[in-house]
């Protein structure tokens, strides 16, 4: 498929403000793979498609994790983490993706993890700073990544990270694996 099929399928699954993230995403992801020689057109494949479950049914996916057997750590968790998992799980199952590089940068862009591939690292930047985010640091953020990818990765997780905790939200374990990796490779 190619950019307006896989645009075109996306676009009745969300809604407009979701759409136009998926746009700058896609942008950004393009931009970053070119500056970081990464495959630009799995870079574009896996950004439009990476929010493809933010709307999904909550039990639906709960479904789909449990009955594909997806990780065990993700019974229990809300939206926010399965929609990474149940997203890479649809671009397999209904849209035939078979590159596992692109099914990871979905599956894992909200949480990150451990030991992260240049496109994985390349989508959950640009899903942070693609240019419709306007929370305090992007710009920061955006300078990082400018500059250096793991350096840009290391700080959008600390950022995710330190969100989560000062508003007081869990944190899923695969992003403290993610967050170690980070600061063990910063020493
Ligand atoms: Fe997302
Ligand atoms: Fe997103």
């Amino acid at each position: 498929m190619e950019r307006d099929d896989y645009l075109a399928a996306i676009r009745p699954r969300m809604n407009e403000k979701r759409y136009i993230h998926t746009i700058g995403v896609m942008q950004t992801a393009i931009n970053l793979a070119e500056k970081y020689g990464a495959n630009v057109k799995s870079a574009e494949t896996a950004a439009i498609l990476h929010d493809i479950a933010k709307f999904s049914d909550i039990d639906w996916m709960k479904q789909i994790v449990i009955e594909n057997g997806l990780d065990h750590r993700l019974v229990g968790w809300g939206s926010e983490i399965l929609h990474g998992p149940v997203g890479a799980w649809i671009a397999e199952n209904e849209f035939s993706i078979k590159d596992q590089d692109i099914l990871n940068s979905i599956r894992f862009h909200t949480t990150g993890r451990a030991n992260m591939s240049t496109l994985e690292k390349i989508i959950f930047v640009a899903d942070m700073i693609e240019p419709n985010r306007t929370f305090t640091g992007v710009e920061k953020l955006r300078d990082k990544a400018n500059e250096d990818l793991d350096k840009a990765m290391q700080a959008c997780i600390r950022h995710s990270i330190q969100f989560l905790v000062k508003t007081k939200q869990p944190i899923y374990p695969v992003s403290i694996e993610c967050y170690n990796d980070c600061v063990g490779k910063e020493q």
